[in-house]
């Protein structure tokens, strides 16, 4: 990210590293999934393909990040187990949580046709997700005895359930016969009433799934005389067991004692404490605007493999703003998003309750939904092209406390935007023009934004070429609802005029005061009590030695008052 004096909000971000020697359990769970399986008509009480199709999900994962060492999941849960002492994204919650469930959600919408072949996905499926810290192994084995309890109970509560309404009751009647009744009175139930033997219901649903990582022997090529060359990998396999938190279990695998350790004793009671604390979720400040970001992860690999224009592509820029709509259109707490290259940032409303505001499960439904609308447009915006990669993006939260630095923390992001735009408009061209990449590095080593401007003049023989650039890339994409008259009803004559909403996508200068004035509706702020900020940056630091530069003329006009004389105007076509 380029420096510009707005570069202040980044102090707002707060850390949230998981100290050693915590152990990182990432839970991931599916969102308004009872929806998602009445729609795609899943089996009552339990679907084996999408059992499946979660197992394999996992599976994928847990191969794709190799410090997960174990994984749990039954129903459309699965918890990731890392291994103790991890570095993974530095053991930066939000990051782990945001990358695990964006992969995930990817590539359950491109493992979908192989599960469910007739079956067209209906609605993009989106899940949650947290990091769980664990404190000790004594901690990690409470955690796993009561995921495995839930499965056990929740499954046999809906076996019986849905054996009640396929007898003919409702599901009201059904739900009133099981109130109160213990393990033992269900088994008799589905045994006297129905003639089935609980324990012999398939292992999938009454254990659940975990996969481990063991190690095999693996040929990575043969010697002249024809011997095999092998080494030891890892390789990931599905297991069921009735007691996932016992020692016999765990302690009969190398890896999961190597990697974090035994267990002690087994679990007898499951202490209510350390359920309350895999409950806990942090809420973000009452009364303040929470902005999530998501960035695409190795997105400069994935551009490559996928062949985007140099240095933008206006397809992959236009799938990226398709998402936003969608998640504008399904989380109505978000006022405004801006996007660049690839990342969004998304604006909650400041009173907004979303998820009693708990950050992990905001950012993870926002980056979650993304991930997979993205995976499942991507033929729409690339018909000739095969999705070869995985498309993942990371999360985080931030709070501004007030209207003034969230317009900064906006500004930053354009500003951002029109900095990296030239600088590799101009690199893309001087490598056209036959420049290598280094000599084009060294070419625009410590140019200001006129020097730039002035050789893209020279190299492209049009004048003032950068401002003949698509808004889009010079700008950024703006997303937000738009209030506008109802045409139909406008055109009836005297009846009163509807307001409609809908969403769009534009693309213009945020930083510009002009632009909040004409549209006081998005954030809902007055205009009037907004004082700009002052810049708390020394004045001999870099940031404001970057003045100079085109954008940051806008920069300048931005952060002091608005009582400049004319003379002392920026030109505002810069951006
Ligand atoms: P991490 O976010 O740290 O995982 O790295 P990243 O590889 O995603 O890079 P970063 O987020 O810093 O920057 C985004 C990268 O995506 C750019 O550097 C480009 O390489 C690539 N990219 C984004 N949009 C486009 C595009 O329209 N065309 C091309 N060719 N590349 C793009
Ligand atoms: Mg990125």
């Amino acid at each position: 990210m380029a420096n510009s004096k707005y570069e202040y909000v980044i102090s707002f971000e707060v850390e949230d590293e998981i100290m050693l020697p915590n152990i990182i359990v990432v839970n991931i769970d599916g969102r308004d999934f009872s929806r998602f399986s009445e729609m795609h008509e899943f089996m009552k009480p339990n679907d084996k393909r999408a059992l499946e199709l979660m197992n394999d999900c996992a599976k994928t994962v847990s191969e794709q990040f190799p410090d997960i060492i174990f994984s749990y999941g039954f129903s459309n849960e699965y918890s990731f187990v890392f291994k103790k002492e991890t570095k993974f994204y530095q053991r930066r919650a939000s990051k782990i949580f945001s990358l695990i469930i964006s992969y995930f959600s990817s590539v359950y919408v491109t493992k979908w046709k192989e599960f469910f072949p007739q079956t067209e996905m209906r609605f993009p499926p989106s899940f949650q997700s947290q990091v769980i810290s664990c404190a000790s192994m004594e901690v990690l084995q409470a955690y796993l005895a009561w995921r495995q309890r839930e499965c056990h109970l929740s499954n046999q509560y809906n076996t019986c359930l849905w054996e009640l309404i396929r007898n003919g009751k409702s599901g009201k009647e059904a739900e009133e016969i099981l109130k109160g009744t213990h393990k033992q009175d269900k088994n008799e139930l589905l045994y006297e009433g129905f003639n089935i033997n609980y324990k012999e219901q398939e292992a999938i649903f009454r254990q659940g799934t975990c996969i481990l990582k063991t190690e095999v022997q693996h040929i990575v090529k043969y010697n002249k005389d024809g011997s095999p060359v092998q080494r030891l990998r890892m390789k990931a396999i599905k297991v069921h067991s009735k007691n996932i938190a016992s020692r016999s279990f765990w302690n009969d695998y190398l890896c999961l004692c190597r990697e974090l350790g035994q267990f002690a004793e087994d679990v007898n009671k499951i202490k209510p404490d350390y359920v309350k604390s895999f409950l806990h979720g942090s809420k973000m400040m009452t009364s303040t605007w929470i902005v999530i970001r998501i960035d695409g992860c190795h997105f400069h690999r994935f551009s490559d493999v996928h062949e985007f224009e140099k240095p933008n592509d206006a397809q992959a820029l236009n799938l990226m703003n398709s998402c936003a709509v969608g998640v504008l259109e399904e989380f109505r707490d978000i006022v405004f998003s801006y996007g660049v290259s690839d990342e969004y940032s998304f604006v909650l409303k400041k009173e907004s309750l979303l998820y009693q505001r708990r950050s992990s499960e905001i950012v993870s439904a926002i980056v979650s939904l993304f991930s997979s609308m993205y995976t499942i447009k991507w033929k729409e915006f690339f018909p000739q092209k095969e999705l070869k990669h995985v498309p993942y993006f990371d999360g985080r939260a931030v709070c501004y406390p007030t209207f003034e630095i969230l317009l900064d923390y906006l500004a930053w992001r354009q500003v951002d935007c029109h900095i990296n735009n030239q600088y590799n408009t101009c690199f893309w061209m001087l490598v056209k023009s036959g420049k290598s990449k280094i000599e084009a590095q060294n070419n625009l080593k410590g140019t200001q934004s006129q020097e730039k401007n002035e050789l893209l003049t020279r190299l492209s023989g049009i004048i003032d070429y950068y401002n003949t650039l698509p808004l889009m890339f010079r700008r950024g994409s703006s997303v937000f609802w738009h209030m506008h008259d109802d045409e139909k009803m406008a055109n009836r004559g005297n009846e009163p005029v509807r307001k409609c909403c809908k969403v769009v996508v534009e693309h213009c200068n945020i930083i510009e005061k002009s632009f909040w004035e004409a549209h006081p509706d998005i954030l809902g702020e007055k205009l009037s009590c907004w004082k700009p900020l002052r810049c708390t940056f020394p004045s001999d630091s870099h940031h404001l030695t970057r003045r100079v530069t085109c954008c940051d003329c806008e920069v300048a006009k931005f952060a002091r008052s608005d009582n400049l004389s004319p003379l002392e105007q920026p030109s505002t076509n810069c951006l």
